[in-house]
């Protein structure tokens, strides 16, 4: 059976683009893969969370996984500073990976341009923290959204670079595991770029339908096409790709049409647009809170999540040190 593993930085709560970019195909995959789902409580730290705020976000997400509809009884639910494995192996790869190409990286460059005074050296070597959690069970399939891509491409690199310099067949080269339609991109509401944490800019497994129908009656539009078939602006191109994950093709379809004929209500639309999120959301946001109040069952969850990953993960860093030639005394 191939390996799966994913993982989602514990900042905040879940967004849409986590559901719908991984969260979800998480689910989906649970019976048909060895599964390894983590939260990645040290990615975190490269934005300095505050000590009181860091283990109620890994919770947060954690309470979200489950009520998403992660099972530990199929997938190992983990936290990634659980497994020190993935820190030893973090170190030994920092060693093959090169300065240049992780300057490169478009992800690191976003950072360095939004917060030119916290260039960390975690932020630098941030794909290579990734490559560990991924490379440390052998993973060859992880399913994540479309701005991750170059990471796993990354991923690649190390696994293929390691392989090459200790003549070692170690690690299998990981790709996205993607699902009819290719790779996902979530738009966010603000009419640019990605839905995302720090953006202000997403709808929230958490929020209530209140809150969804506000944020989603206030997304950025425009006045309106003016002739038939018209090409779409990227902003209600957005709206119309939010529902398409929503919503059902029909709606689509109808939504489609009253655009090429000019005669679409954006009120109409995104009133419809909200009713469909909180049919995907609402059922996940009423368990969310019991799991999270829970302690006890979190805390069986964790540790079950943590014995699998450390056997999985100590097997593969004794193969690697084993290559790299340490040998006990
Ligand atoms: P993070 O926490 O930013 O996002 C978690 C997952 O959600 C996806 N995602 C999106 N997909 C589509 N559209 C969007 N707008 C959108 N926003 C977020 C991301 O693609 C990702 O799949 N580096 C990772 C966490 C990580 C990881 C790993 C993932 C650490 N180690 C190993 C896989 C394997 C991250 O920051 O994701």
């Amino acid at each position: 059976m191939d390996t799966v593993l994913s993982g989602i930085r514990s900042t905040g709560h879940l967004h849409l683009g986590n559901y719908f970019g991984a969260l979800k195909n998480f689910v989906k995959i649970q019976d048909d893969y060895r599964c390894f789902f983590f939260i990645a409580d040290l990615h975190s730290l490269t934005t300095h969370p505050h000590p009181d705020d860091f283990h109620s976000s890994v919770r947060t997400i954690l309470a979200e996984y489950l009520a998403a509809g992660l099972d530990p009884e199929k997938s190992a639910i983990y936290i990634q500073s659980d497994v020190p494995e993935i820190s030893e192996l973090y170190v030994l790869l920092n060693m093959i990976s090169y300065v240049g190409e992780l300057e490169r990286t478009v992800t690191f460059k976003e950072k360095v341009r939004q917060n030119p005074n916290n260039v960390n050296a975690g932020l630098l070597t941030y794909p290579v923290l990734m490559a560990s959690d991924i490379l440390i069970h052998r993973a060859q399939w992880v399913p994540v959204g479309k701005d991750q891509e170059q990471h796993l491409e990354l991923a690649r690199v190390f696994a293929r670079r390691f392989n090459n310099m200790y003549g070692a067949d170690i690690f299998p080269e990981p790709h996205n595991l993607v699902f009819t339609g290719g790779a996902v991109k979530v738009p966010g509401l603000d009419g640019s770029g990605k839905m995302g944490k720090s953006n202000g800019n997403g709808i929230y497994l958490y929020d209530d339908e209140k809150t969804i129908t506000k944020k989603v009656m206030k997304a950025v539009t425009d006045s309106g096409p003016t002739e038939p078939d018209s090409p779409m602006p990227e902003v209600i191109a957005n709206l119309f790709t939010l529902l398409g994950l929503v919503s059902d093709r029909s709606t689509v379809d109808y939504f489609t049409e009253k655009w090429n004929d000019c005669s679409i209500r954006y009120g109409d639309l995104k009133k419809q647009l909200a009713a469909d999120i909180c049919k995907v959301t609402l059922p996940i946001r009423e368990r969310i809170d019991a799991i999270y109040n829970d302690e006890s069952y979190l805390s069986e969850v964790v540790a079950s999540g943590r014995e699998k990953a450390r056997a999985s993960a100590a097997a593969t860093l004794a193969l690697v040190k084993q290559a790299v030639g340490f040998k006990a005394f």
